[in-house]
């Protein structure tokens, strides 16, 4: 990897089935940005046991996930497909910056409150330092540019704030990262309760279209969706299940929310839903098909696993050592 282009980051957790929301908030981008960046795709499973885990159930996703990067597009030659699990410097750092971030930064977290609220009886120090591990994921790379859905970015907010901090203490240690997010999609929302974010871990299964999903299942769930009794297809926050609908459908042609509206004015709810769920199964056959052939390439992944550990490790290592010598560890003796 030849570095003098600028760095993105990403990640997604190793929890759950990724949904319709983690692919048009963040996948999405992450294909469009790909030629444009020396990117790093991780797969998230430090963060993952902030809730705890059925071990071989954890392993079994994060494998998944490292495909379906892969499947999606991603070229696991040309970018760092990696699981953060297998560069330790991710934690190191993540260490060294909790002592460079406040009790208040990390009360304020939604995110934070959302998890307790959800996860009472574990509430660990993890899930409070969350944000502090994804700042550490993030700073190791130098990362210019973070692609991720609206909900992320309170974290990325924090991020800056904590480099900034480091820097205006240590000089110019770290890249200060910009969050990038798409145009459309960036806060895809539940079809069950489209007040509320689309997300893995929902307890309906109707309320998220899963990326695995077969035709059937997106048409079918579409067809459920909760709307109005409006009847008329508009895009305005008063229908927020309509909005939605057109918020999906906006983000998987790149069509605008005016374009959108001038298509199906006159139609019914129905019509839209049958073209949103048509356009979606379309968007996604190309990925699942792939999906499935990547399961035989056992030693593929296997070797792409190894070779970008590797490579994100001697990366991370950069910026790690920079930082302990900052801090004032002592040198290491070889
Ligand atoms: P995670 O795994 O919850 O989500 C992965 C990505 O998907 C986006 N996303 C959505 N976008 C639009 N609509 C939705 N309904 C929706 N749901 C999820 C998220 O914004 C995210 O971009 N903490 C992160 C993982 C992480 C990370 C990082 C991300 C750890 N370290 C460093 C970026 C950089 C998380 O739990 O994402």
């Amino acid at each position: 990897m030849i570095k003098d282009e600028k760095i993105l980051f990403s990640g997604m957790q190793a929890t759950g089935n990724l949904t319709l929301g983690n692919y048009l908030g963040a996948l999405k981008n992450w294909l469009a940005l790909a030629g444009e960046y020396t990117c790093f795709y991780c797969v998230v499973d430090l963060h993952s046991i902030t809730v705890r885990q059925d071990p071989a159930e954890l392993r079994k996703r994060a494998r998944n996930l490292f495909a379906l990067y892969v499947a999606a597009g991603l070229d696991p030659e040309e970018n760092c497909i990696y699981y953060q699990s297998h560069v330790s410097g991710h934690a190191e750092l993540a260490w060294i910056l909790n002592c460079f971030t406040y009790m208040g930064e990390l009360n304020r977290m939604t995110q934070f409150k959302d998890k307790s609220a959800k996860h009472a009886d574990n509430i660990n120090a993890g899930l409070f330092t969350y944000p502090v591990l994804m700042a550490a994921d993030i700073l190791l790379y130098q990362t210019d540019v973070v692609p991720v859905g609206i909900d992320q970015m309170q974290h990325l907010e924090l991020t800056r704030d904590i480099a900034q901090r480091f820097n205006a203490i240590y000089g110019d240690v770290f890249t200060i990262p910009e969050a990038y997010l798409g145009k459309s999609g960036a806060k895809i929302m539940s079809l069950q309760n489209p007040e509320k974010k689309m997300s893995k871990s929902d307890e309906n299964p109707n309320a998220s279209i899963f990326l695995l999903d077969d035709k059937d299942t997106i048409l079918r769930k579409f067809k459920r969706a909760v709307t109005d009794s409006e009847a008329v297809i508009a895009y305005r926050d008063e229908q927020p299940g309509i909005k939605n609908l057109l918020d999906i459908y906006c983000a998987c042609t790149g069509k605008m929310p005016e374009e959108a509206v001038a298509e199906f004015s006159g139609k019914g709810y129905g019509e839209l839903k049958s073209a949103v769920g048509e356009t979606v199964a379309d968007l996604l056959a190309p990925l699942q098909k792939r999906h499935v052939e990547l399961l035989t390439e056992k030693d593929y992944i296997d070797r792409m696993i190894k070779e970008n550990a590797q490579k994100a490790d001697s990366y991370a290592l950069k910026t790690l050592r920079k930082v302990q010598k900052k801090v004032g560890f002592p040198e290491r003796v070889r």
